[in-house]
């Protein structure tokens, strides 16, 4: 069975509730009969219910398994505006405003998942990444004991012998641009229980990359990846990781063994943490395009509940997907 079908299967058995609060794009609503026939999630539509039905009868999209929720039409309105008042007074955000932020359905539905009315949220299918996120960030926040939010992609390579048969996990492609030491550190712990739930890998082992391998070369941005694997081991000694390796270092078992010897992951690594954000995004899309694999993501991870964005180019398909991953973490 494909890890795509395999997590679909996951979700069916958690039945969690996903808010798309992207309620007048034509593929969400295309995307609810599919999510609801293979009981992926039970989906809640934001928006007004008239406006809404409208479009998917002239889609022909069946929207009959989802629950249609209009925010200002909620008992719960005023409580949220006062929520997001309380929460982000300190920000120079007073009622009007957050009155104003709570009507935008991005905000409004990471309010549920925050008060608990949702397990999850996924948009993006017409708003930006940075839309979709700065919400969430601001709302839902990061787990506890992690200081920052990444996106990981999980990367299935085709005819592979490295990693878990093919399969990686690759971070932040998606997320924090710069990111500090200790960032780097709560991407790794992320991105193994994004290893664990959604991939299945059951020997977590990372490698914090950069273009020097275990003090081959110095430089502060160097110095920065070491700082990160040792706050990492710190932080959290049950993880199998080192640093700074090079990508080949981490992945090639000969390599490995001769630029970084007595290493416990150098040449088995299954997870790779990038060292900024231009490196994870274009290393992802290289071994997207020229080894031919597939990459599914950006898996939003290190959130407090789970959010997920999605390509403005996503299909149906796409979104159906999405939301089970944001089920099973749910
Ligand atoms: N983790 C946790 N919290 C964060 C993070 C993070 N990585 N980044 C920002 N925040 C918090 C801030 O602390 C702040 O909280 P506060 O307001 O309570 O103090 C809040 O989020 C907003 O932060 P800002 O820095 O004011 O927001 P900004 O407008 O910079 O947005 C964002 C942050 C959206 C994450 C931005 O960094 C961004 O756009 N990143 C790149 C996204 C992107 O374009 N990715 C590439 C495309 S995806 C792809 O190709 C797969």
């Amino acid at each position: 069975m494909s890890l795509l079908a395999q997590i679909r299967e996951k979700a069916a058995q958690k039945q969690k509730t996903i808010v798309l609060p992207e309620g007048l794009e034509e593929r969400t609503l295309q995307a609810i009969k599919p999510i609801v026939d293979n009981k992926i999630a039970r989906p809640i539509l934001l928006g007004d219910e008239g406006e809404i039905r409208g479009l998917a009868s002239k889609i022909g999209a069946d929207i009959s398994g989802a629950e249609i929720v209009n925010p200002v039409k909620t008992p719960y309105f005023d409580d949220y505006v006062q929520a997001f008042y309380e929460m982000r007074k300190n920000k120079g955000v007073d009622l009007d405003k957050a009155k104003e932020s709570m009507l935008n359905p991005l905000y409004f539905a990471s309010m549920m998942v925050k008060m608990g009315q949702a397990d999850g949220e996924v948009a993006g299918a017409e708003n930006t990444t940075g839309n979709v996120l700065r919400p969430a960030l601001q709302i839902i926040k990061t787990q506890p004991g992690i200081s920052a939010v990444s996106g990981a992609f999980i990367m299935i390579v085709p005819d592979c012998e490295y990693g878990h048969n093919g399969i990686f996990v690759f971070a932040d492609c998606a997320v924090t641009p710069v990111p500090t030491a200790e960032q780097l550190a709560d991407f790794a712990k992320a991105s193994v229980n994004t290893a664990v739930e959604l991939c299945d890998i059951d020997d977590p082992k990372i490698g914090m990359l950069s273009f020097s391998t275990k003090g081959s070369a110095s430089h502060e941005v160097v110095e920065k990846v070491a700082k990160a694997t040792a706050i990492a081991k710190e932080k959290f000694p049950e993880l199998k990781i080192d640093g700074e390796l090079q990508a080949d270092a981490a992945l090639v078992p000969k390599v490995g063994a001769s630029k970084a010897p007595g290493s416990p992951v150098a040449g088995q690594c299954n997870i790779l943490i990038f060292p900024d954000l231009q490196a994870g995004n274009i290393g992802y899309k290289l071994v997207q395009r020229l080894a031919k694999a597939e990459a599914i993501g950006p898996i939003l991870q290190g959130m407090a509940k789970p959010v997920n964005d999605l390509s403005r180019g996503c299909s149906v398909e796409d979104i159906v997907n999405v939301v089970a991953m944001t089920a099973v973490r749910a």
